[in-house]
């Protein structure tokens, strides 16, 4: 990605809780009957530092294998210790700097064109949805990938929450705002806030995925908590982190990465290993904790769910 600075991929793999657990943990909570709506008043408390994540009881949600189990899993502390969340830093070690970020309360605008505009708290979405566990490949345009597995919903889901209008032919997601927490949001060389989109018949396939958990437990914060979208079949620059607002409209947004560097970057961003990036080949990837690299694949190995999307596309710019 990256304009500005530099790149490093070396850290050693450890093992993944194993999915037992998680199940285990899961039961427990669903037999003692708590579920969103009972854990909404932990939340003040955990914004204060003073409670567990009032989500906590959800994880681990029930593996959907729909769309296989690509292996071998990365292991959480390489996925959570090797980021990019360019708003607490340009480098890949922001994890510590991202604990400032305070995920309770947290509310979602909702708005553009949709029947009617509203807000609406993270525990009070979580309420409104059916969490799963998938495991998806993930491919950054810097040539890492890594294998992890999020809980969340699709990204329908969220759409049929919002009710958008029949014309509206984009979602548009935007991370949070703070400069005072993420501290690169005063580099304004920058097109802050992060946003990113997604066609509509891109964000209603089933693949389209809107992780609020990931290993079994609410997602970390550096990876994007409360909610970060993950689109597998495109660069990981798709999957902006920590939504703050969804719209709706029907011009094709301009997300982040293209508005600084548009001959770069582009909107679709499908993966594709015969479409090099202009400073990298795209044909191989380096797997987080792996010294060898591994042939890329055609949409990052979900072309079955997803190159029917593009056959209408073709005059389009759709692989970078
Ligand atoms: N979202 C925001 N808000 N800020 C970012 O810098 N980086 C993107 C994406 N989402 C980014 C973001 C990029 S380049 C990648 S590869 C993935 O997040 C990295 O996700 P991960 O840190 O969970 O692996």
């Amino acid at each position: 990605m990256l304009i500005k600075r530099k790149q490093g991929w070396e850290l050693p793999e450890a093992a993944v809780t194993p999915e037992g657990r998680y199940l285990q943990r899961r039961e427990l909570v669903r037999a003692m009957g708590l579920g969103a709506a009972a854990l909404a008043l932990p939340g003040a408390a955990f914004a204060q530092g003073k409670a567990a994540d009032p989500s906590a009881g959800l994880y681990p949600a029930k593996r959907n294998d729909k769309y296989g189990v690509p292996t071998p899993m990365t292991a959480e502390k390489q996925a959570t210790t090797y980021n990019n969340f360019y708003e607490f830093g340009t480098d890949k070690s922001i994890w510590r700097d991202a604990q400032k970020l305070e995920v309770r309360p947290w509310t979602i605008k909702v708005g553009g064109m949709v029947e009617k505009p509203f807000e609406i708290g993270i525990d009070d979405l979580l309420a409104k949805v059916q969490l799963e566990e998938r495991v998806y490949r993930h491919r950054c345009v810097e040539t890492w990938s890594m294998i992890v597995p999020w809980s969340g919903f699709p990204v329908r889901s969220l759409v049929d929450v919002c009710k958008p209008l029949g014309s509206a032919k984009f979602i548009v997601m935007k991370t949070l705002s703070k400069p005072s927490v993420m501290p690169e949001q005063r580099d304004l060389l920058y097109p802050w806030p992060y946003t990113e989109g997604l066609a509509m018949d891109e964000a209603m396939n089933d693949l389209a995925f809107i992780a609020t958990g990931l290993y079994g437990k609410p997602i970390h914060k550096q990876n994007g908590a409360p909610l970060r979208l993950v689109a597998p079949w495109k660069y990981g620059f798709k999957n902006v982190k920590s939504i703050v607002s969804v719209d709706f409209t029907d011009k094709k947004p301009v997300s982040f990465w293209e508005k600084l560097q548009s001959s770069e970057y582009g909107f679709w961003a499908n993966v594709n290993p015969q479409v090099p990036h202009p400073r990298w080949s795209q044909a191989t990837e380096k797997p987080l904790g792996s010294n060898e690299r591994i042939p890329t694949l055609l949409y990052n190995g979900y072309a079955e769910f997803v190159a029917g999307l593009y056959t209408d596309r073709k005059a389009e710019k759709l692989f970078m």
